[in-house]
């Protein structure tokens, strides 16, 4: 009977000190912002890199408000770059010529008519580059630039990393997917499509 009273007054003791500790750390630090910066102060960033995960292909550094990142590069993997190896001409020289079609296969699939056409981010006088809605320049390793215009929200969602998708790992340098690596311009919409895998018998049972 005793001995038992015993370790429940051991125990209230040990929980009270567990207590009181805790209640020390909160004083001390009023909030976790307050503790990083106090304990973080020898802290200089990581010597790990992802580097070594970026694989083989091209980056272009951006700096957009506060991030600064790496975004693939463009240029070279559009198939029909330089344009103006053709458009050197204006558009009405070009249309009905021999090599009439080049790029037959894009349709515009974005917004309605009304508000888009070829020429709302393409400038026939130079085609090298995209244009803006009030006709300033913009390269096509910047696209990014293009579809800012119109959706801010995504932008600024993927400026801070909660659009998208990173490459590489989580340590510096941050490298990021650009728009068009997942949207066609000319057609953006994700088709809604069945996980990769799915229960195919469930499938088979519903029908
Ligand atoms: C192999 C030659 C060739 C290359 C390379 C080429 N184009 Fe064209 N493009 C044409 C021709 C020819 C036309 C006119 C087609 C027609 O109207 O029949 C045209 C028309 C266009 C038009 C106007 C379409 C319309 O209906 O108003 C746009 C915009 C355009 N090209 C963009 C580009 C861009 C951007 C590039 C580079 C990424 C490019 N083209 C590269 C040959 C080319
Ligand atoms: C919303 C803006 C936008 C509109 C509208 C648009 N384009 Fe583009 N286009 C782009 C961007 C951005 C790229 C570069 C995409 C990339 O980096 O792969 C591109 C690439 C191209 C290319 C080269 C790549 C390819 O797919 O062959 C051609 C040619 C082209 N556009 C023609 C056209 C024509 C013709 C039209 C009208 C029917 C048109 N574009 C309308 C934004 C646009
Ligand atoms: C001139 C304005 C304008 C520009 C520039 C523009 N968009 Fe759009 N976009 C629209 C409009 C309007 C819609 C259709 C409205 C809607 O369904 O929300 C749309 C729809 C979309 C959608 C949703 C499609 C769907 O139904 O799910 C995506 C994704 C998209 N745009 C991506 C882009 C990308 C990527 C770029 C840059 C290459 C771009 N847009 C440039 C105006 C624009
Ligand atoms: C890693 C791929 C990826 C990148 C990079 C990306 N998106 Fe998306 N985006 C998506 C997916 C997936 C959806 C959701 C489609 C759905 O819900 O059906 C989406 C949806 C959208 C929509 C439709 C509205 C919505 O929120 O559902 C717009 C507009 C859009 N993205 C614009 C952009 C713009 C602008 C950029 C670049 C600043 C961008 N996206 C970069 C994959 C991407």
């Amino acid at each position: 009977m005793k001995s038992r009273k015993n370790i429940q007054i051991l125990g209230f003791l040990f929980l009270s000190i567990l207590a009181s500790s805790c209640g020390h750390k909160e004083e001390k630090y009023h909030s976790v912002n307050d503790r990083i910066k106090v304990e973080g102060k020898n802290y200089h960033g990581t010597s790990i890199s992802s580097e070594a995960f970026l694989g083989d292909g091209e980056f272009v550094e951006i700096t957009e408000g506060e991030h600064t990142f790496l975004i693939p590069e463009r240029k070279g993997k559009i198939k029909l770059y330089a344009c103006i190896e053709c458009h050197s001409k204006p558009l009405k020289e070009l249309q009905g010529k021999v090599i009439k079609k080049a790029h037959w296969n894009i349709e515009l699939n974005h917004a309605n008519s009304n508000t888009m056409n070829c020429a709302t981010c393409h400038n026939s006088k130079d085609m090298n580059s995209l244009k803006s809605i009030t006709g300033n320049k913009i390269d096509f390793n910047k696209s990014y630039q293009l579809c800012n215009q119109c959706h801010t929200k995504q932008f600024e969602d993927w400026k801070g990393g909660a659009h998208g998708k990173r490459i590489g790992g989580w340590a510096p340098p941050r490298a990021s997917m650009t728009c068009v690596n997942c949207h066609n311009p000319h057609k953006p919409h994700i088709e809604s499509r069945w996980p990769s895998r799915f229960n195919t018998q469930t499938e088979k049972e519903r029908k």
